[in-house]
C-alpha cells in the first residue's frame, strides 16, 4: 500500500539560532527563495504524500499561516502565478501542538492517531534533502522499506568523525540491494570514540505502527530529551527489521539548526537557484577575491566608483 501520510516535527524552540528565532520559527527561515518547511512539504508531495501533520508549539503560528493560501499575503496579492507548486486541493495539512517541547520522540508521538494503522513518514521540518530528481532519496527509502517489509527505514549520510556528536549514528549490518543495509544498532549523538560508524541519521524516516508503543515507554535520553533514536534502538533490540538507506552522489541534507549549518544551506540553495543563482555566483566569486586581496574591486560598490 502506498505511504501517503507524513509527520513533520516543527515544535523545537530554535535556541541555537537566538535572537533570529526570538519571535519567528526557524522553519520559516528561507533556503533559496522559499521557507525551509515549504521545501520539506514539496519534497513530501513529490514522493506521493497527500496528508501532512505538522507538529507545532508556542510561537509557531506563522507555520500554520504559511500553509493557508488565503492567510496574509496571497500569491495573487504578490502577483505570483502557479503557487503553491502542487495541487492545493489534493494536499491536506493538519496541525497539532506538542506543548512543552520534550524531544523529537515526544513530538512524533503526537502523530500516533494521525498515523493510525498505516506506515508513516517522519520528515524533520528544519532540514531539506536536495537531489537532481525531486524526492529521489525519499522514494528510494520508501521502496527499500516496502521491499524488505521493514518496521523502520532511515535515510543516512556519511559525516566526519568529529561531527558524530551532532547526530544519531547507526551501526550497519547486512548489506541489501542498492546500498541499503539492515541496521544493527543506533546511538544518539555519540562522541567519536563511541560512534559505531560515520553514518548519521539524515532527517527522514518511515515507520510502521510498531513504533508508537516504543515511544510511549521511553525515558528521557541524551540531553534529557525523549529521543526518537532510543525508540528505534529498542525496536532493533526486540528483533524488528530496521533499514539504513544512504544518500548517494549528488544528494545532500541541508539544515537550519545553527548559524553555521544555516549559512551553508542558504549559500548553497541561493547559489544554485534557477533564477538568481548565476548572478549570485559571479557576485560571490568577486567578493571572495576582494576579501582575499582588497585591491580587487568590491562588488558592492559601483564599478565606476
Ligand atoms: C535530530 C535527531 C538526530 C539526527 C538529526 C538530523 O537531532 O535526534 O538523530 O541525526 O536530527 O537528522 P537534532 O538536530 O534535532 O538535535
Amino acid at each position: 500500500m502506498p505511504i501517503t501520510r507524513a509527520i513533520v516535527p516543527a515544535g523545537g524552540k530554535g535556541t541555537r539560532l537566538f535572537p533570529v528565532t526570538k519571535a519567528q520559527p526557524k522553519e520559516m527561515l528561507p533556503l533559496g527563495t522559499r521557507p525551509v518547511i515549504q521545501g520539506v512539504a514539496e519534497e513530501l508531495v513529490s514522493a506521493g504524500v497527500t496528508d501532512i501533520l505538522i507538529i507545532t508549539g508556542a510561537g509557531k503560528s506563522p507555520v500554520e499561516d504559511h500553509f493557508d493560501p488565503t492567510s496574509g499575503l496571497t500569491a495573487a496579492d504578490a502577483g505570483v502565478d502557479g503557487w503553491p507548486p502542487y495541487d492545493d486541493e489534493a494536499i491536506q495539512f493538519y496541525f497539532t501542538r506538542q506543548g512543552e517541547p520534550r524531544g523529537l520522540g515526544d513530538a512524533v508521538r503526537c502523530g500516533e492517531r494521525f498515523a493510525g494503522e498505516e506506515h508513516v513518514i517522519v520528515a524533520l521540518g528544519d532540514c531539506i534533502i536536495t537531489s537532481d530528481q525531486p524526492a529521489a532519496p525519499l522514494r528510494r527509502m520508501l521502496a527499500a522499506h516496502a521491499e524488505h517489509e521493514a518496521d523502520a527505514s532511515i535515510l543516512v549520510q556519511r559525516v566526519s568523525l568529529e561531527a558524530t556528536g551532532r547526530y544519531g549514528i547507526v551501526q550497519p549490518g547486512r548489506e541489501l540491494a542498492e546500498g541499503a543495509f539492515e541496521m544493527d544498532d543506533i546511538i544518539e549523538k555519540p562522541g567519536p570514540e563511541d560512534a559505531p560508524s560515520r553514518y548519521a541519521v539524515a532527517a527522514r524516516y518511515v515507520f510502521s505502527p510498531t513504533l508508537f508503543p516504543y515511544l510511549a515507554d521511553l525515558e528521557p535520553g541524551k540531553g534529557a530529551e525523549i529521543q526518537l533514536t532510543d525508540a528505534v534502538r529498542a525496536m532493533i533490540a526486540d528483533g524488528h527489521r530496521v533499514l539504513g538507506v544512504p544518500l548517494q552522489e549528488g544528494e545532500r541534507r541541508l539544515d537550519v539548526g545553527n548559524f553555521e549549518s544555516y549559512s551553508r544551506a542558504f549559500f548553497r540553495t541561493m547559489l544554485t537557484d534557477e533564477v538568481v543563482g548565476e548572478g549570485l555566483r559571479r557576485y560571490a566569486a568577486n567578493l571572495l577575491e576582494h576579501l582575499r586581496d582588497a585591491s580587487h574591486p568590491d562588488p558592492d560598490l559601483p564599478s565606476d566608483a
